[in-house]
């Protein structure tokens, strides 16, 4: 228990069952506990319930106002979307029938191309940050477009209903088959200074820029070069996608024929940190997830979309034994659905594929791809000294789950115990189970304006 030596004041106390991820155990319950959060939005304790008479005493709360968990509630960790294009949700669910180079032509471009217009900016991603939060997901690293306004209004609409987040102003400079949908190298290289340098003026507390090259089909050597530059000298977030399908890889091959790899492409050009994701990583070597795992780069694995537009199947097994950091991504819209819900299963649906391969293969556990949604994603985010689990100092960031609501997706049968209860919602749920969401111990869901 953390001492009350601050003037810290509490700002609410639940008492009833946490689930969360440590490093040893992906998933412990915590039954008959109590959780206090401070007027910081900081975990202050989580302690045994028969402690509450004495934390009162400590922390100066009364006791009336402790939020009492019901038997089929409990409180988790928010998920951590480690990759998700703000700029394409007004798309996702449709448009999934062509392979990743056809379909960012044709489908992605024309529709990234739009938020010049700042109206329609508005308006999808007021709905994406509202259908993610909704949805559990209190931290996402969201693509905007190479539009510096839309994407500082993105950062400014996370800020305002309450989302933890990434924002990425898109850089590319070449092979767009949408003319007016890149940058000169140069106004790329203004416009991504002005990006961060205005979001951070803005002091948003849990809104923060990432360095966006697209990827390295739309990247000029040099602008890969002064994005890697930009990233540290600033020490910032970086994002990026990587080896998602065998095309694309062939032609990284053709595009910088001085690497020896697709990572040492980014490798090269300062872009693999301890502060870097990138997207997919289904075809890449194991020589490749060596220097992953040296660099301290993650992977954001996307199983709906490598299903989806038939990328590839990745192998997250592989991946944790190199001990490389891997959160999960929905990847709307290449993948068709915004919840990390969906994501959790589809990680569940590839493993299986690839032990139906292979009977060797480990598959997964349903306990291992809950710690992804949640402590891996802020692993892979370096966002694990500040949220990810349920750990005193750290910034509540939490949801409230009920299982059993009127008329919800889940029927309960007698005496399920609370690891069976949590298994039925991560394969069950949707957002009705959700009942309340905390970011930084602010209630962000219900919307206040509902
Ligand atoms: N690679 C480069 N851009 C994209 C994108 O928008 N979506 C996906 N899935 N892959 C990409
Ligand atoms: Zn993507």
């Amino acid at each position: 228990m953390r001492q009350n030596d601050t003037t810290a004041r509490i700002a609410h106390v639940f008492r009833g069952t946490f689930v969360h991820s440590t490093p040893r155990d992906a998933v412990e319950i915590l039954e008959s506990s109590v959780l206090g959060v401070d007027d910081e939005g900081k975990i202050a304790f989580i302690e045994k319930d028969e402690q509450l008479a004495s934390l009162s005493k400590i922390w100066g709360f009364e006791t009336s106002d402790v939020k009492q968990l019901g038997q089929y509630e409990f409180l988790m960790p928010g998920m951590v979307d480690t990759h998700i294009h703000a700029s394409q949700y007004s798309y996702t669910g449709t448009a999934l029938d062509l392979p990743l180079l056809e379909w960012l032509n044709t489908y992605t471009f024309p529709v990234e191309a739009k938020y010049k217009d700042l109206d329609f900016a508005n308006n999808v991603y007021t709905k994406v940050v509202r259908r993610t939060l909704k949805n559990g997901t209190t931290t996402a690293c969201y693509f905007a477009t190479i539009h510096t306004d839309a994407s500082l209004l993105l950062g400014e609409l996370t800020d305002k209903f309450g989302q933890r987040a990434l924002v990425g102003k898109v850089c590319m400079d070449c092979n767009s088959a949408v003319p007016q949908y890149k940058e000169s190298p140069a106004e790329c290289k203004a416009e991504t200074d002005r990006f961060i340098k205005e979001l951070l003026k803005k002091e948003y507390p849990n809104v923060k820029p990432v360095v966006t090259p697209r990827f390295a089909p739309s990247c000029s050597a040099s602008l890969l070069s002064e994005l890697g530059e930009i990233a540290n000298n600033n020490k910032l977030h970086i994002q990026s996608h990587i080896s998602e399908n065998k095309e694309e890889v062939e032609l990284v091959k053709t595009l910088f024929p001085g690497c020896k790899s697709y990572t040492d492409v980014y490798l090269k050009h300062n872009l693999l940190t301890d502060r870097t994701v990138m997207a997919h990583g289904c075809h890449l070597t194991d020589e490749e997830l060596d220097i992953f795992h040296e660099t301290g780069s993650a992977i954001s694995h996307c199983p709906n979309s490598n299903i989806s537009i038939c990328s590839g199947m990745l192998n997250v097994r592989n991946v944790l034994n190199h001990r490389v950091k891997l959160g999960l991504g929905t990847d709307v819209a290449g993948g068709y659905s915004p919840s990390m819900l969906d994501a959790i299963r589809r990680t569940l649906d590839t493993s299986k594929a690839l032990t139906i391969q292979d009977p060797q293969h480990q598959t997964l556990t349903f306990e291992e791809v809950f710690r992804l949604a949640t402590l891996g994603g802020s692993e892979a985010l370096s966002l694990d000294e500040q949220i990810g689990n349920f750990v005193v100092g750290k910034d509540f960031d939490a949801l409230r789950v009920n299982v059993c609501v009127p008329d919800g997706p889940i029927d309960l049968f007698s005496d399920e115990s609370p690891k069976v209860i949590l298994e039925k919602f991560l394969n069950l749920g949707d957002d009705r189970n959700i009942t309340e969401v905390y970011v930084s111990g602010r209630q962000v869901v219900p919307f206040p304006d509902t």
